[in-house]
């Protein structure tokens, strides 16, 4: 069901690859609540994704750029102004990467080049994104920007890695920049931090199945999905959360605020019962 709440709104996607991407599922429902917008995402990850398959079906133009590049940054907000007449309300960054993860290289043995490659995709593109967007004046007054981040940021996670490093780090930046960007412009800036989600980037994390069970039984409304992320993204899109900024806001069925449950109890007493 539609509710209009994005119509008249204009945005800028980034991080879509596929069907099981959160900011696929979060285009989807932008276009369902009427809005405009464009999809960005790296060249190879417009090569091995379907992300075309997302473009038509929203009506939204594909401007390719990798989001550590400041050049390539600037070109898709000028670009996205451009094709859609006019500045932006909305700016979505759905980006993660770590190499350490993907080799399988522990916290304790990190590879640094793959170390400081984790923080510039992870992290510090949600910065650039923020201040090219900021010094080309794109993003009009009460505009709302969201990053995804992970509980990991806040607690330790096995294997999650340097990734935590970084979401620690992206959410610093949405209230360093929430700060200046709301007392200039207006403009919000929260990070959602959502439940493990099976997707390409979240499936890279080594053990999701035990994880996502874990989590699962531990939260009492259940993990959240990627559609239900969506639609919580977009009221943090809307008007309907001007005055939220600077915020972490734990979108995963109530898992952060748990110690231990009856179900996940069950579970680890039948296996303390199998000794
Ligand atoms: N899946 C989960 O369990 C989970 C949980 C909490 C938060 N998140 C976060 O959600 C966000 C989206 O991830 P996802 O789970 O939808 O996985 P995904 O793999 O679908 O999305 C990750 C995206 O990052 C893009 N990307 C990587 N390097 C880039 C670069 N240099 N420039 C531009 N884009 C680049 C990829 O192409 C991909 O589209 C990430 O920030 C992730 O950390 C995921």
């Amino acid at each position: 069901m539609s509710y209009n709440l994005l119509k008249g709104k204009k945005g800028i996607i980034f991080g879509a690859l596929d069907e099981k991407s959160i900011a696929w599922n979060i285009a989807l429902k932008a276009y369902e609540e009427g809005a405009v917008f464009t999809l960005s995402n790296t060249p190879l990850a417009l090569r091995f994704g379907t992300v075309t398959e997302l473009s038509e079906k929203c009506r939204a133009e594909i401007i390719p750029a990798d989001a550590t590049n400041v050049n390539e940054l600037e070109n898709v907000f000028l670009r996205s102004i451009e094709v859609m007449g006019g500045k932006i309300d909305f700016l979505l960054h759905s980006i993660g990467m770590s190499m350490n993860v993907r080799k399988s290289r522990e916290y304790d043995d990190l590879d640094y080049n793959f170390y400081s490659k984790t923080m510039d995709i992870s992290a510090m593109s949600f910065h650039k994104m923020i201040q090219v967007a900021k010094k080309l004046d794109a993003i009009n007054d009460w505009g709302s920007i969201v990053a995804l981040s992970y509980i990991a940021a806040q607690r330790t996670l096995y294997r999650y890695n340097d990734m935590a490093d970084a979401k620690a780090m992206l959410e610093s930046i949405a209230r360093s920049f929430g700060y200046i960007y709301g007392r200039e412009k207006n403009v919000r800036i929260n990070t959602i931090s959502q439940s493990p989600t099976r997707t390409t980037a979240g499936s890279g994390v080594k053990g999701i199945d035990a994880l996502i069970d874990f989590t699962e039984r531990m939260s009492p409304l259940g993990n959240a999905t990627a559609q239900e992320c969506a639609d919580f993204c977009i009221v943090l899109f809307s008007d309907l959360s001007r005055k939220i900024t600077m915020q972490n806001i734990f979108h995963d069925g109530g898992f952060s605020g748990m110690g231990m449950s009856l179900k996940a109890m069950t579970q680890y007493k039948k296996s303390l019962e199998d000794e």
